[in-house]
């Protein structure tokens, strides 16, 4: 049940005047998500406080009553409504002031939004009186799963898939309805659920009837389903659709391929959100196998979809592989060299999907300098729930600070204000579409992505595509109280744990800039520092004796600092105004030179690798004071992470710091590295 436990309170009786007597649902169809809500809300109110409502649908006196609906059903049920709120897509009016508690969606979706709004607050005993629009600050706000057909899941540490086994859909839909109804809760609209690494499988009429299963289990929450791609389906003998001898985008037989196979899937799934591309990447098939460009290859599925309002996100994830030889080759920047150049020739129903990062969900990485580069094209950020560089859910890691400095970043185009959430959401650049995807990878485990407290990422996730300028922290308390309770030290503790969790893994891993430091060629889990260098994929340190980071200076090195805008490029330039947080990011320095702080490069990084694995060692006897605050099974649960994190904070401790001794054999000033 996630955050939606409901969980009885207690001195409930004493709320039970400020509460609804009756439920009037606006709309009686079964499945529609108003009737949802009202359903939500009966079990609810009677889950958390005994009391038992009864739901009407349609008409019914409005006193002492909950009214959920859209605002269209409420004129027609009751003729008129004396506010007018201003409502966009998928928002909701919320208002407990008179004697009637309303809640009114834009649309459907936005009636359920609002009831679930509701809901949390009463669940967190807050029975302010409220009466407020909320709406979402842009129109995707999507997950992606990376759900192989087998049942599989690339990156997912919460056991198999909710919605794959076998090479087909699971008969069995029960879990999907449950994602649907908690992604619901946090404003989510839409889930892609297979894997980016896509299989033209999918495609075969037995699974296009799946996807209409997989979509049924979650059209009453409102939640839309997209499917991956893989771009050489065509030619890749799937079941039951014809066999073509070419892929390339721009060919007839090819165009007619895809129209047809997207016109059997939304006979299916009639409300199919759209589709996600991965293509030329990481050894794929796309449009550049034919020498057209991505935004041909783009075109192809927007085409197919615009008679249906389906949108294509496609991936800017597209790079090669480069030699380590060459000071100048650098993947940090692909993105923009493959699609800065063909803003303004993406159809309208296309979205660029761009990781938060140039390189790839590492523990700390500049804002992608693509968002400052394409303003005629729709823009959507990707994030990631699942911790794939980052713990892997066996380490605490609160993502939302990470993710705000990304989001709040401000890329100065035209010398404007241009704060990359303002950019995704279509804002800056006067763009309709654009927003958010977040890779959630939930499996069959109870807990949905493998561990209790790496939910809150979830939470927040949908919280801040909702509202990116919400605050990590009372978003963090929300969740808190949601998920266990309000004891006060228990609000205290895993509020303290979470927002030291990332400044401490970032500390003992890869800090200043240096990237993660996991092994990046398999597990992408641990430490392993040597796997960096001397590889194709361009996660370079450039460490050796005497000096270490990437030279990712116009002046000097790769130019990639010269992708941002002036005010952005002009401070990454120079050593002087690069943050020392990112200092081995763009540039190439000596062990020795001293950091802002005024300590050397390598003794801050014995430094904070100290620090940092001392950090984790406080969460587990943080976490050890919650014992009797929260029931035993997650308390036990989390205190088996806990220890681990704690160990292996250690193990990466020593690994860093050894390696970096050994390279540079500079001495630690406080004696505590090498041999002894
Ligand atoms: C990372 C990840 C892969 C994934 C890729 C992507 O490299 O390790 O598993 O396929 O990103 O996002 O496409």
């Amino acid at each position: 049940a996630a955050w939606l436990r409901y969980a009885p309170l207690s001195g409930a009786q004493h709320f039970h005047n400020s509460l609804p007597s009756h439920i009037v649902a606006l709309n009686s169809t079964l499945g529609s998500p108003v009737y949802t809500a009202g359903q939500e809300l009966q079990n609810g109110i009677q889950s958390i406080y005994g009391k038992q409502c009864d739901v009407h649908q349609g008409h019914w006196d409005a006193a002492s009553s909950l009214v959920v609906g859209t605002i269209d059903q409420y004129k027609k049920a009751y003729g008129s409504l004396s506010i007018n709120p201003d409502l966009t897509g998928d928002g909701y009016w919320l208002s407990t002031e008179g004697s009637t508690v309303q809640i009114l969606g834009q649309n459907e979706r936005g009636a359920l939004y609002g009831a679930f709004q509701y809901l949390s607050m009463i669940a967190q005993g807050n029975f302010t009186r409220v009466a407020y629009a909320s709406n979402p600050d842009a129109p995707i706000r999507w997950t992606n799963e990376w759900d192989n057909l087998d049942g599989s899941i690339e990156r997912g540490f919460a056991g198999n898939s909710i919605f794959f086994a076998n090479g087909v859909v699971v008969s069995n839909l029960t879990r999907v309805s449950e994602y649907a109804r908690i992604l619901a809760s946090i404003g989510i609209n839409g889930v892609v659920v297979n894997n980016v690494n896509a299989n033209a499988s999918l495609l075969r009429p037995g699974n296009i009837q799946g996807l209409g299963r997989i979509a049924d289990a979650m059209r009453p929450y409102g939640v839309q389903i997209g499917v991956s791609l893989f771009f050489s389906s065509p030619t890749s003998a799937v079941q039951g659709q014809a066999n073509l001898t070419t892929f390339d985008p721009i060919d007839e037989s090819v165009v007619s391929w895809w129209a047809n196979v997207t016109d059997q899937i939304y006979e299916a799934v009639p409300d199919m959100a759209g589709y996600l591309v991965k293509a030329n990447s990481e050894g794929q098939p796309g449009p550049l196998t034919y020498n057209r460009t991505l935004a041909q290859g783009a075109n192809l599925f927007a085409k197919a979809l615009q008679p249906h309002g389906g949108v294509v996100m496609f991936r800017a994830f597209v790079y090669n592989q480069l030699n380590e030889s060459d000071w100048k080759a650098d993947r940090a920047n692909a993105a923009v060299d493959f699609f800065k150049p063909l803003d303004g020739e993406f159809d309208d129903n296309v979205v660029i999907q761009i990781k938060y990062g140039p390189i790839d969900f590492q523990v700390r990485e500049p804002a992608s300098p693509l968002f400052a580069n394409i303003p005629q094209s729709n823009t959507a950020i990707e994030l990631q729930v699942t911790q794939e560089y980052l713990g892997q859910q066996c380490h605490l890691v609160y993502l939302p600070p990470l993710w705000k400095t990304i989001l709040d970043f401000d890329m100065r185009v035209d010398n404007e204000p241009s704060l990359v959430r303002n950019i995704v959401s279509g804002q800056r650049f006067k763009k309709a579409l654009g927003g958010y995807a977040g890779v959630v990878n939930v499996g069959t485990n109870e807990t949905w992505i493998g561990s209790h407290l790496a939910m809150s990422n979830l939470y927040a996730y949908g919280r801040l595509a909702w509202d990116p300028t919400s605050d990590p922290t009372s978003i963090l308390q929300d969740w808190i109280r949601l998920t266990f309770n309000a004891d006060p030290s228990v609000i205290n503790t895993i509020t303290q744990m979470s927002l030291e969790s990332w400044p401490a893994y970032e500390n003992y891993s890869g800090n200043l800039g240096e990237q993660t430091l996991t092994d990046i060629l398999y597990t992408h889990f641990g430490p392993n520092p040597q796997t960096q260098d001397n590889t194709a994929w361009g996660q370079w340190t450039r460490a050796d004796h005497n000096m270490i980071g990437m030279d990712r200076t116009v002046s000097n090195g790769t130019g990639n600092s010269g992708q941002y805008p002036p005010a952005v490029a002009t401070d990454y330039e120079n050593i002087a105004t690069t943050p020392d947080n990112l200092l081995l990011w763009f540039h190439h320095v000596n062990y020795t030179t001293v950091l802002k702080s005024g300590v050397s490069v390598i003794q801050d990084f014995y430094n904070q690798h100290y620090a940092g694995a001392a950090t984790a060692q406080t969460f587990l006897s943080q976490w050890q004071l919650l014992q009797g605050k929260i029931d035993d099974e997650r308390f036990t649960d989390q205190l088996y992470r806990q220890s681990y994190q704690a160990g292996h904070a250690l193990v990466w401790r020593d690994a860093i710091v050894n390696f970096y001794h050994n390279l540079s054999g500079i001495a630690d000033k406080e004696g505590r590295v090498g041999n002894h």
